[in-house]
């Protein structure tokens, strides 16, 4: 029998970008679609819990060989994989590391590719460029949140943290509050809270104001964005969450018990997080290896003290399939906790890979003409 031909398209940084990777409107809607395959159960991520963020190369914490790398804050090389039903019906597999010291390189902090598979043969399909996938499908969630669990009618959005993350944030937030009018920006450093105003007003046209306080940033938003990096959590009590707020953890904050206990919490998939406490546990160093980064681990710590049970927390696509309740009442105060799936990073490069095949934008290359041995 004759062997056959595997070619697949590749594609560059500057050809996702022609390919509409930058396009938040339609970001928005596919990971909207996303959730709503996670509500069906039409997907599987990795593992025998089917709920893996991913599988992670821990560094070890002294240098065991010279040239082997050890860890360090937001050093590590991360493997996500998923497969995704609907219309997609595709594996893929996005694939990192991240670096604190890239950026004095001139690279950004972490460096990602993604690859999609025919579910059925396993056919490489592409092999793309992932940082702005991944970008935009991470600013996307608090997105397609803030569409169902916003408060009817939400007009300001306050932001915290100006880098990469929070711009894609507060597209997608626009995108996701039709009503959105105005919003505020809150950074450590001053001069990237301008910057960020700037351009983000120009880009959205609603009128985005830095502010010198993290608390002038909070008190008058109906939405409130958090993507912070670093050491440095934002603290916010309760008191200062509005009536009505919706606030989205994208990065992590140092939020009190009261915040998690007295509000609504929701996940973007907390089957997800009770995946990451098992590897915690399956960690040498316990749960403890994973509190210091998960952006669940306020409220896994609040559950392992017994103040909470993985029944309180409900997910997103349940809220958007409607399977689960939404937003109760105007005055509701919710939380919302995103960790960032595979899934999202399959739904969106797959909707780039046919925007890009449709637009024939991208460089053919083969595997073989025919297989060696098959
Ligand atoms: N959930 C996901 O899927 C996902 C995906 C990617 C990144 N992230 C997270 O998003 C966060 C933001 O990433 P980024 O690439 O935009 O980082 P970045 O370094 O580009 O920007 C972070 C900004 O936060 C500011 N900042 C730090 N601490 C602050 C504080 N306490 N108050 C106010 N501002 C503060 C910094 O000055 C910086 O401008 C990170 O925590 C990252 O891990 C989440």
């Amino acid at each position: 029998m004759q062997g056959k031909p595997v070619k697949f398209l590749y594609l560059s940084e500057p050809e996702m970008i022609k390919a509409g990777v930058l396009d938040m409107k339609q970001c928005v809607g596919v990971v909207d679609e996303v959730f709503h395959l996670l509500g069906k159960g039409d997907y599987l991520m990795g593992g025998p819990r089917e709920n893996e963020h991913g599988l992670m190369i821990w560094f070890p914490e002294k240098k065991r060989f010279p040239n082997m790398p050890v860890e360090g804050p937001d050093r590590r090389f991360m493997a996500m994989v998923a497969y995704l039903g609907g219309r997609f019906n595709v594996c893929g597999e996005k694939w990192y590391g991240s670096n604190v010291a890239n950026p004095k390189k001139g690279l950004p902090r972490s460096i990602l590719t993604v690859m999609l598979n025919d579910s059925e043969t396993s056919e490489p399909l592409a092999i793309m460029s992932g940082n702005l996938v991944s970008a935009m499908r991470t600013g996307a969630v608090p997105g397609v949140a803030a569409k169902y669990l916003a408060r009817p009618g939400a007009v300001s959005c306050g932001c915290v943290g100006a880098g990469v993350i929070n711009r894609a944030c507060l597209m997608a937030i626009a995108e996701g509050v039709r009503t959105l009018k105005r919003a505020t920006i809150y950074d450590l450093d001053m001069g990237k809270a301008i910057a960020y105003a700037k351009e983000m007003t120009t880009l959205l046209g609603i009128e985005v104001t830095p502010v010198a306080t993290l608390k002038e940033t909070i008190v008058d938003a109906d939405v409130i964005s958090v993507a912070t990096a670093g050491v440095s959590k934002a603290t916010i009590p309760t008191e200062w969450l509005k009536e009505g707020s919706l606030l989205t953890l994208t990065g992590t904050a140092e939020l009190t018990d009261d915040v998690y206990l007295e509000n609504t919490v929701i996940a973007d998939n907390w089957k997800m997080h009770q995946a990451w406490l098992v590897e915690g546990e399956e960690h040498p160093k316990g749960v403890e290896s994973i509190l210091s980064w998960a952006p669940s681990a306020p409220i896994i710590k609040l559950i392992l003290a017994g103040k909470m049970t993985h029944g309180d927390i409900r997910s997103l696509g349940d809220i958007a399939t409607g399977e689960v309740p939404g937003r109760k009442d105007d005055k509701e105060r919710i939380v919302f906790v995103t960790g960032g799936m595979p899934v999202e990073d399959v739904g969106w490069s797959y909707q780039i890979y046919l925007n890009a095949q449709e637009k024939g934008i991208g460089q053919e290359l083969k595997l073989w003409d025919e297989p060696h041995w098959f």
